[in-house]
């Protein structure tokens, strides 16, 4: 059986990686925000290492994800669905794509330009550096990193409305077709 995605729904591994992208970004986002009220302590090392591990993770994924959707294509637009709808919808999910790309690389680039000690992955090996210590460079990517955030949490509460929009009050498939098909009775349609 196919693992891409049908004409009517999302497969497996795209609701897999839908779903894992969006805990972690919401997570690492409060994780973010907490890391700028703890004191610069070498005993919260560690949570700076996990949070740079996690949106590591992200950027992975993200590469894995771009790289499946290309592949495996997506689903038609839910039957009656206007296309300024579709064509809104469809901006929307590129933004964020590009949103959840340039946060981590943002993250990874800020570390890198600050000159900071070595950053490992979940203490299994170290990163490189993608320059040497860089103060212009180190502003712009923390600026980037941080109106980022609120650029891809914008677009995320807008995504979020609409899928519940869409389940509540249009009564459609959009959302269903996003979580397993065994929730749903009828699949096809
Ligand atoms: C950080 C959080 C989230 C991110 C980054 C995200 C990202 C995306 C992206 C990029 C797509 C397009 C699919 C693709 O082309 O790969 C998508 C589809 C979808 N997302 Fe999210 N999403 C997030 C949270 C949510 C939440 C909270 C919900 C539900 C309340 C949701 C519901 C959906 C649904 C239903 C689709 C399929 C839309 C369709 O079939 O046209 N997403 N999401
Ligand atoms: C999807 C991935 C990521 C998200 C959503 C995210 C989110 C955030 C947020 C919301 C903040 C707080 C910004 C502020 O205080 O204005 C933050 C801070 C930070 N992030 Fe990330 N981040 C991600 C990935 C990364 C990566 C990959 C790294 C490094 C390799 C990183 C390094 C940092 C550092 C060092 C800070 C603290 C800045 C400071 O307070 O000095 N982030 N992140």
């Amino acid at each position: 059986m196919s693992l891409r995605n049908s004409e009517h729904r999302w497969n497996w591994p795209s609701q897999v990686l839908h779903w894992s992208i969006a805990a972690l970004i919401l997570g690492l986002a409060a994780l973010g925000f907490l890391l700028g009220e703890l004191p610069r302590s070498p005993k919260y090392f560690w949570v700076y290492d996990l949070h740079k591990s996690l949106g590591l993770t992200v950027l992975a994924l993200m590469v894995l994800r771009l790289i499946w959707r290309l592949y495996a294509g997506a689903p038609k637009p839910v039957p009656g669905t206007p296309t300024w709808q579709h064509a809104v919808a469809s901006v929307t999910h590129w933004a964020i794509y590009i949103m959840a790309f340039a946060m981590p690389i943002s993250g990874w680039l800020y570390d890198s330009a600050s000159g900071l000690r070595a950053l490992k992955f979940f203490k299994l090996f170290t990163v490189p550096k993608l320059s040497a210590p860089n103060p212009d460079l180190k502003n712009l990517a923390f600026d980037i990193h941080s109106w980022g955030i609120w650029i891809l949490l914008a677009l995320v509460l807008a995504h979020a409305g609409a899928a519940l929009w869409h389940h509540f009050i249009q009564k459609d498939r959009t959302l269903m077709r996003m979580l397993p098909a065994s929730l749903e009775k009828d699949t096809t349609t």
